[in-house]
């Protein structure tokens, strides 16, 4: 194998939006995206088509440069691109020169065979953050990693390669941020720092292009903000898809999930959401149903529905061989399925024995997959589990030559996944009309915030991997994916009843709140753990259904900016050392101001650190001054929750669904602080797609302390609220100079929706 360099520039050229550089070996192409967004490419043969999964823009910023004998800069009002021509080197800075990221000086970009390699100057501080599902710490210095999408059952807290592909990543040093995707769905790898000399950290992809996005913004907010702009941002969820959801591989019958069902209704423990795992079909053939087991599946949606529960059914990609199976036939018949060079269909065992497998990559097989759904649709089903689509077969191996559309599988495997939860997104979205469908899939590719939530697959019940799972999911986070859920309680192996207990304390404030476990575990349901502990997740779901209205709010957050509900405290406290610390790296924000510290189940005191600002323990009201370690108590039934001085936070009664009314009493909890602060308040009707017209309600929220006052900014858009009181419930104000009460100070206003300002 050969080695071969990139060279020296040999020729520059300003070609209509890019600037396109030539070396004997390879053409670079540089487009300015925005101020802070540019894109480099560097490759061997351009495919004009630029093709990508992710992106979604297309360059719109100004391409200004300058050139000398010795390089060319090109700078943006935040960015400075210095490329260094003998060699090309690329390096980037700040627009007042601080240096932000260069390539390794002796060795950049070359190739090894078709791969192609990027070395990078490391810096002394360099931390990393980002790659969305992986194990390991919060900063990834001094790890390595592969992006290889795998069914990666068993994992453990050390495992790599798992399910999705997120090649995002930001550096962090000398006060400095940066980001930069890779753009290259063959099987990729990152190196920080794990396997050299402290010079260098490099990534580098089996084949494809050198083609990456690089962030100049100098805040993780914003860099995340400019790669949800590149990449897309989610829709609004439907609501109840953001309540208590129960899944058992399996529920074995309709009369099994009604029994559940029923029973959550009968302990008035909150829920909206049930599962069918994959016994609900007829020989695991998807779009059917056991007919035995699920006689009349409309019936049981129907019933279901009465109950106020939403049904949720998995899908596999696995396409049974079985003439007289519809979707065998069909996709025989109009060639749908991948295949190998000689035009036979691929084929592997899944949970139906031998099967096909669609090619997702193709615009007619995913239009036809999506019509498939008015099968689970027509009953009224409204949310599709897309899992297996690694894709999954038994001994994973596919073979390389396998072809989707005109691409072998080694270059696109890594975005199956993502094209199957978009055909399924596209095809239920135009089935449903004007409901939203709640997508969920297991693999994924950067830009699935687009399509589906995900979730991080078969985890396993035991601590360290609920800590883990809890920083992959704000991992995930920086990378776009703000609905993210974990399996509560651990896929495999049984929890004990505290670890229940805990993990289900943690899902509250998991954005997407699944109990689900593995065939043959003990059943986890909330009253299989004994009365105690029964009370403690009752106690906690009613929690979640009363920070409902936060939570909502926080999702249009994500819809609008990409900033994930759960955030990583190097979001907000980026050049905080204690926040990478292993002790302290599992901590979060949930939304803006609600910190969660996750502890182990056996844990009764923990350490925990809370940074700049003051703190107000959830539970005891407690205040702490910011900046420094406590350590607390951390009963089962307490999970360290702190309120940030000067949060606003909108939460209800509780209510037993979703679908339910409630009283019309909005809750507004103000925590004390010293400094103004406000809130987005955001409301629609949870289901339809109307808000895209403005039939939404937000306002702006504010407390101002000299003034004494808490303000509403006038509604914007035209839905009207489902509440019709305020109640304020003020919490820490004895710290307001002048206030004597040392209890909570409630105020009531009727009808929210008019516009009103509160003084006291
Ligand atoms: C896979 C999924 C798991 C599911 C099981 C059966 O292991 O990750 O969630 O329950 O398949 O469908």
């Amino acid at each position: 194998m050969q080695l071969e360099i990139i060279g020296n520039i040999e020729s520059v050229k300003n070609s209509t939006n890019h600037l396109l550089i030539k070396t004997p070996e390879a053409t670079a192409r540089i487009w300015v995206y925005s101020d802070s967004v540019i894109r480099v490419n560097v490759s061997k043969a351009f495919d004009e088509t630029d093709p990508s999964f992710a992106v979604i823009q297309s360059p719109a910023g100004q391409l200004d440069y300058s050139e000398t004998t010795d390089e060319i800069v090109i700078t943006t009002s935040l960015l400075k691109l210095r490329i260094n021509k003998s060699p090309l080197r690329l390096n980037f800075y700040t627009a007042d020169d601080k240096e932000l990221s260069k390539d390794d000086e002796r060795f950049g970009i070359n190739w090894q065979g078709e791969r192609v390699i990027n070395y990078r100057k490391l810096y002394a501080d360099e931390k990393f953050i980002g790659l969305g599902e992986k194990t390991g710490n919060l900063d990834k210095r001094g790890s390595s990693f592969t992006n290889w999408n795998t069914d990666a059952a068993l994992h453990d807290t050390k495992s790599d390669p798992l399910y999705k592909t997120f090649p995002f990543f930001i550096g962090i040093h000398s006060g400095l941020t940066y980001g930069l995707f890779f753009d290259n769905t063959h099987k990729s790898y990152f190196d920080f720092g794990a396997t050299t000399d402290e010079q260098m950290s490099w990534f580098d992809a089996d084949g494809g292009d050198m083609n990456y996005y690089f962030f100049g913004s100098q805040s993780v907010a914003k860099i995340i903000e400019d790669y949800t702009w590149l990449t897309g941002r989610m829709e609004m969820p439907p609501l109840w898809s953001l309540g208590y959801q129960q899944c058992r591989w399996s529920y074995m019958s309709a009369a099994e999930v009604l029994d559940i069902a029923q029973r959550f209704c009968k302990e008035k423990i909150p829920a909206d959401v049930m599962y069918c795992d994959i016994d609900y079909m007829h020989g695991f053939k998807i779009f059917t149903w056991n007919k035995e087991t699920f006689p009349n599946p409309k019936a049981f949606i129907a019933k279901l529905k009465a109950m106020n529960f939403r049904l949720v059914i998995i899908v596999d990609p696995g396409i049974k061989i079985e003439d007289g199976y519809k979707q065998y036939d069909e996709g025989v018949d109009k060639d749908y399925f991948a295949k190998y060079p000689n035009g036979e269909n691929y084929t592997a065992d899944v949970w139906p024995g031998r099967c096909h497998f669609p090619d997702f990559f193709r615009d007619d097989v995913r239009e036809w997959w999506g019509a498939a759904f008015t099968a689970l649709t027509e009953p009224g089903v409204e949310g599709f589990w897309n899992d297996m689509n690694e894709p999954a077969a038994w001994g994973q191996n596919m073979p390389w030559l396998v072809k989707f559309g005109d691409k072998f599988m080694p270059e696109v495997r890594n975005a199956y996944g993502m094209q199957m939860a978009r055909a399924t997104y596209e095809g239920t979205r135009k089935i449903l009309g004007d409901k939203r469908p709640f997508i969920l899939t297991r693999a994924a590719y950067a830009g699935t915030q687009r399509y589906s939530a995900v979730w991080t697959g078969d985890n396993s019940a035991y601590d360290e991997h609920m800590l883990m799972g809890q920083r992959m999911v704000s991992s995930l986070g920086i990378t776009g994916m703000s609905f993210v859920g974990v399996d509560i309680g651990g896929f495999t192996g049984d929890p004990t009843p505290e670890l229940m207990a805990r993990w289900n304390s943690l899902g509250v404030f998991t954005p997407m709140f699944r109990n689900h476990a593995m065939q043959g575990t003990i059943m986890r349901e909330p009253w299989q753990w004994g009365k105690k502990n029964m009370a403690i997740i009752k106690k906690d779901i009613e929690l979640r259904y009363r920070l409902l209205p936060y939570i909502y709010s926080g999702f249009y957050q994500s819809h609008k900016t990409g900033i994930p509900l759960s955030r990583t405290l190097a979001i907000d406290h980026t050049h905080d050392e204690n926040v990478y610390d292993v002790k302290y790296h599992n901590q979060f924000l949930f939304g803006d101001s609600v910190l969660v510290a996750p502890v182990e189940s056996t844990q009764l005191t923990a350490e925990v650190y809370l940074p700049s600002g003051n703190w107000y323990r959830l539970s005891s009201g407690e205040k702490y001054a910011g900046g420094q370690v406590y350590n607390v108590d951390t009963p089962l039934t307490d999970l360290p929750v702190f309120i940030k001085a000067g949060a606003i936070i909108p939460m209800q009664n509780i209510v037993q669904s979703t679908n339910e009314k409630g009283d019309g009493i909005l809750e507004l909890n103000v925590w004390y602080g010293s400094e103004v602060c406000s809130f987005v308040y955001y409301e629609d009707d949870g289901t339809s797609y109307d808000y895209e017209n403005g039939d939404y309600n937000k306002r702006e929220i504010t407390f101002n302390p000299a003034k004494r006052t808490v303000t509403f900014s006038e509604a914007e858009g035209s839905f009207k609220s489902k509440f019709s009181h305020i109640q304020l419930l003020l919490h820490g104000f004895e710290d307001l100079p002048g206030t004597k009460r040392k209890v909570e100070k409630r105020y009531q206003h009727k009808n929210i929706n008019s516009l009103f300002k509160i003084d006291f």
